[in-house]
């Protein structure tokens, strides 16, 4: 298993570091440091563009190689980062037409990362030109065990840029889609205030504007976009499988943030890597959110450095980061807890960011590995040594283990950059906390969960969530039906199958395709602000903890052979259905036509799981998360305690504790912050011991 460290060697040199006689003197020393604390690989060169390349043709690799013959003399292996995200100064001064462009029309200047268009022939030339080079001089190092293409792309909103080159993309990009004016202006609605073209020249960016673009307009652009950012690491990627066929590329993503899709992207990687701010968010159920939609985005055609299947935390933030208004240090053994719970949802490699504090630059003061000064505070450090000692305990029993999940909640980058639009009925509404609110009541009850886009098979799975999918074409509605049509349990929700692909709203009845599926019709959708509510009365068998409120957004829903689980207590339509299942072929069907408080999920998940068949991983107290690896016959828990205080749990049978050796039956007290590792015990598997 691959434990390391994100280094920046350009930054520990004379005279930052090191002599006058021996400049890099440090790196040895660094090494030293790595192969202490338990790392067997680093990070590298994602930012050294300008030092590799310091006049246009004139390269020089010798460094960076000097670097990684260092560290294969400590035994460490090297993750090179083809340095495109931080373009020269004097590329730009020589071209300054790579300068990106705002929708203003402003000119982002030089002088730190990302201060390039993507659609720049120039940008993109030489970028290309550094990428082969580098590859060249550096691919057969025998230290190099995979690539990472770019860094943070789309970081700091430079998914769009608005220059010439963009425009000029745009348009050969709107040609091979729509292929005729005609059907350009019919798809984009350009008859909407008469904005017709009658050539491809004539279509406007998205740029500042007396008012709103059309949305169907913005919505190409998305897609244009992120075409572009995938484009430009495909055009990487095939750089550098062209002299190292064998060495993997990957990129660091970060959870769905930037503006392009994440799913295309890693359809033209190996394998993922993510960037984790463990620590940052508040509840452990969004971090782990954000893990379970990373691992999601590539489930098959998988190949890291090690042949596992997983994906890498190549960024695990190693303490307090800088970008936050107040940034705190990361409590101790807070930092060992979140990197477990990357571990036990699918990491196979985990990397910390950065190695050392740096003297220089804009994160001298971000949390590292090592502080400015080293003797006197090892308190990160040794940490993360321990995790290290660890990990290589636990390695040979993860090797090949995978996260299986029961349960799948659906999302795609169209809908959401649909959703993101001005213009919506409530602009209290989010698909993020809508998504949160579901996944926190399968992750509370610890319920595994994938995410997929609509249109991937999802035969696999025993139940799928489908929250507002807005815009749906005929061919994701397609698939969801023959889900529930061969047994699965679908649970559609308001804000559903609003629009087609091309953002153009149905005149065949809410919602679009899947009136058939659910047994209802939409006819109204009311909108109530934050401040008031209407309430569900539920009939039946419906579990209510709680009396469950309907919150933004309230379906008006005509029932056409569906039944009726709860109805609305309020206003004109009292009485009214607002959630309702209906039997479809084989399985079935749910909606729900409200958004709700965090309870009522956690009601329909209870209730759920017995229809549906989904069991918990283990019987462990609210407050515990679990997730689980297995493989064919093992099955490894990961038990993670978020409080600051110990939580006692009970084990009915005997488990075997990875960490300590040791058998634990009966209780069990989880230390505040602890996690524990366990599996069967052989002889209660054999024995047959009931939970
Ligand atoms: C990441 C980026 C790193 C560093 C880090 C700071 O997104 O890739 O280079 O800037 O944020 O937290």
């Amino acid at each position: 298993m691959y434990f390391g460290v994100d280094y920046h060697p350009e930054n520990w040199v004379f005279p930052y570091a090191g002599t006058a006689e021996n400049p890099e003197a440090q790196w040895v020393q660094d090494a030293q440091l790595m192969t202490a604390a338990g790392f067997n690989v680093a990070r590298i060169g994602e930012f050294s563009w300008g030092l590799c390349e310091t006049e246009d043709g004139k390269f020089n690799f010798d460094w960076l190689r000097r670097v990684m013959d260092v560290l294969g003399e400590h035994g460490i292996k090297v993750v090179l980062g083809t340095p495109t995200a931080a373009p020269p100064i004097w590329l730009a001064k020589k071209f300054p037409e790579i300068l990106p462009m705002d929708e203003n029309g402003q000119v982002k200047r030089e002088g730190t990362r990302r201060a390039a268009c993507l659609n720049s022939d120039v940008y993109w030339n030489h970028s290309k030109r550094i990428v082969e080079e580098m590859a060249k001089a550096l691919g057969k190092h025998p230290q190099l065990i995979a690539w990472q293409i770019d860094n943070s792309l789309g970081g700091h909103f430079t998914e769009a840029a608005f220059n010439e080159d963009s425009r000029r993309d745009w348009h050969l990009w709107l040609e091979a889609k729509f292929e005729t004016i005609e059907r350009l202006n019919e798809r984009l609605g350009l008859r909407h205030w008469g904005q017709v073209v009658s050539a491809w020249n004539q279509v406007p960016m998205p740029m500042a504007a007396p008012t709103l673009h059309n949305p169907a307009l913005v919505l190409n652009w998305c897609r244009f976009c992120s075409d572009t950012v995938v484009q430009f690491v495909k055009m990487q990627a095939e750089a550098l499988r062209e002299v190292t066929p064998d060495i993997p590329v990957t990129t660091n993503l970060r959870a769905l943030r930037h503006r392009f899709d994440h799913f295309d992207l890693a359809e033209v990687i190996d394998f993922v890597s993510i960037e984790s701010a463990a620590a940052i968010k508040t509840r452990p159920s969004e971090i782990a959110c954000e893990i379970d939609m990373l691992r999601s985005l590539k489930k098959t055609g998988i190949k890291t450095p090690d042949g596992d299947t997983g994906f890498w935390v190549i960024e695990q933030k190693a303490g307090n980061v800088n970008w936050q208004e107040v940034n705190s240090l990361v409590r101790p053994g807070v930092l060992r807890m979140f990197t477990y719970q990357l571990i036990s949802r699918g990491a196979t490699a985990v990397l910390f960011f950065p190695w050392r504090q740096p003297r220089i630059g804009t994160e001298k003061f971000h949390g590292a590995v090592l502080p400015h000064k080293f003797e006197g505070n090892r308190r990160v450090f040794d940490e993360i040594a321990q995790i290290g000692e660890e990990l290589k305990l636990l390695a040979p029993s993860l090797k090949d283990t995978k996260v299986s999940a029961d349960a799948c909640i659906l999302y795609s980058h169209d809908n959401d950059w649909v959703l993101q639009q001005p213009n919506q009925p409530n602009k209290h509404f989010s698909l993020r906390e809508h998504v949160q609110l579901i996944y926190n009541a399968l992750h509370d009850r610890n319920i595994l969960v994938d995410f997929a886009r609509p249109a991937e098979d999802l035969s696999k799975y025993k139940i799928v969530f489908a929250p507002s999918l807005h815009l749906l074409s005929g061919g994701e509605a397609d698939r969801l039906k023959l889900y529930v049509q061969n047994g699965g349990t679908l649970v559609g929700t308001f804000n559903t199958g609003l629009v087609d692909e091309n953002d153009i709203a149905s005149d065949t009845g809410f919602p679009h395709d899947l009136t058939d599926l659910f047994g209802l019709e939409v006819l109204e959708f009311d909108m109530l602000p934050p401040t008031e509510e209407n309430h569900l009365t539920f009939k039946g068998a419906f579990p209510t903890s709680h009396l469950h409120p309907a919150r933004l957004w309230c379906d008006i829903i005509e029932p056409k052979g569906c039944q009726i689980l709860a109805n609305y207590s309020k206003d004109f339509y009292s009485g009214k259905p607002a959630v309702t299942m209906n039997t479809f072929g084989l399985g079935k069907a749910i909606y729900i036509g409200t958004q709700s408080h965090q309870h009522f999920y956690h009601d329909l998940v209870a209730w759920l799981r017995q229809s549906a068949g989904l069991q918990p991983l283990l019987k462990v107290p609210e407050n515990i998360e679990v997730s689980m690896r297995e493989k064919e016959g093992s099955r490894i828990y990961i038990l993670l305690n978020h409080q600051g205080s110990p939580v006692r749990i009970q084990f009915y049978k005997p488990m075997h504790d990875f960490l300590t050796g040791q058998n634990i039956v009966g209780n069990y007290d989880l230390p505040p912050h602890g996690v524990l590792v366990i599996d069967e015990h052989p002889e209660a598997k054999t024995a047959g011991a009931a939970a």
